[in-house]
């Protein structure tokens, strides 16, 4: 099925992870799409070259710009205005986190994952916010997480940016509906990318335990719904968070 030809999209953080999985989900769907990287040069283009190979399938190109950076943000939109035209759908994907107890927390830690995480969000979504309006349909898409939702040990700085990204997405919602395009969020549980390995064996012991369906997400599992999202398909759906967590809330 191929429903999203001719729709240019732009994926923050996608040359590795979840936001590489949507972007090659989305191409294969027919879409133009903006593999967006910090530092991940090699990886990035590996993706576009990957998607260009699919015979047939959506266009891709690479641009660098770290999402706490307006200017970079501002050049990256020009970019991709010159290469695809009007963007239809920005997905606001990049993320970090920083884990440590509460009481071992430094300010800087708190700030940089405020900063990249609800900042970048902020960012890019101003910056590529006519293109949305002006877009047929366009379509702005947050990734939040379950821990936005729950909290979780050792992620005050996390959970309170994946959270704050609920009430944007809310009032993004509201703000683009005059014109017709929609906003909406997806919380993922715990995915199987670099993120997770970065968490200690036995603390995901525990997780695994805790999810109904009993493993951990699949890029795809959060890729498919983000699809859907991006779609003309989702339509009547705007300003809602959906969880895609295996259960973890039940
Ligand atoms: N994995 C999970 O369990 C999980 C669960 C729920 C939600 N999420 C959310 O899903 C999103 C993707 O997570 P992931 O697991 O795929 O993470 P990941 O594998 O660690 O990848 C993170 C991505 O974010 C990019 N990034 C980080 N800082 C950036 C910045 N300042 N500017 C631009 N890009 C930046 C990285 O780019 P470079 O490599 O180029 O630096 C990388 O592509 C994040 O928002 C995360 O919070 C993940």
């Amino acid at each position: 099925m191929a429903n999203m030809d001719d729709r240019t999209c732009v994926i923050t953080g996608s040359a590795r992870g979840i936001g590489r999985g949507i972007a090659e989900t989305l191409a294969q769907h027919g879409a133009n799409v903006v593999i967006n990287y910090r530092s991940s040069e090699d990886a990035a283009l590996a993706a576009v070259e990957g998607i260009e190979s699919m015979v047939g399938e959506g266009s891709a190109m690479a641009v660098q710009a770290d999402v706490t950076d307006r200017d970079a943000l501002e050049e990256m939109r020009r970019k991709v205005n010159d290469e695809y035209g009007q963007v239809h759908v920005l997905i606001n994907n990049a993320g970090i986190n920083r884990d440590t107890r509460f009481v071992n927390m430094t300010p800087d830690e708190w700030t940089q994952v405020l900063e990249v995480n609800l900042g970048g969000t902020f960012n890019a979504t101003q910056i590529f916010f006519d293109d949305v309006w002006n877009a047929e349909e366009g379509r702005l898409i947050n990734i939040s997480s379950v821990v936005g939702k729950q909290g979780n040990f050792g992620q005050a700085n996390y959970a309170a940016a994946k959270s704050g990204m609920f009430g944007f997405t809310r009032t993004l919602a509201l703000e683009l509906a005059p014109g017709g395009s929609t906003a909406n969020c997806v919380a993922p549980g715990f995915t199987k990318t670099d993120m997770l390995e970065s968490v200690p064996e036995d603390v995901r012991e525990n997780i695994v335990a805790q999810i109904p369906l009993g493993r951990f997400a699949e890029i795809e599992d959060i890729a498919c719904v983000v699809r859907f999202l991006a779609s003309e398909e989702s339509s009547y759906v705007t300003g809602e968070v959906i969880d895609i967590n295996g259960g973890m809330d039940l």
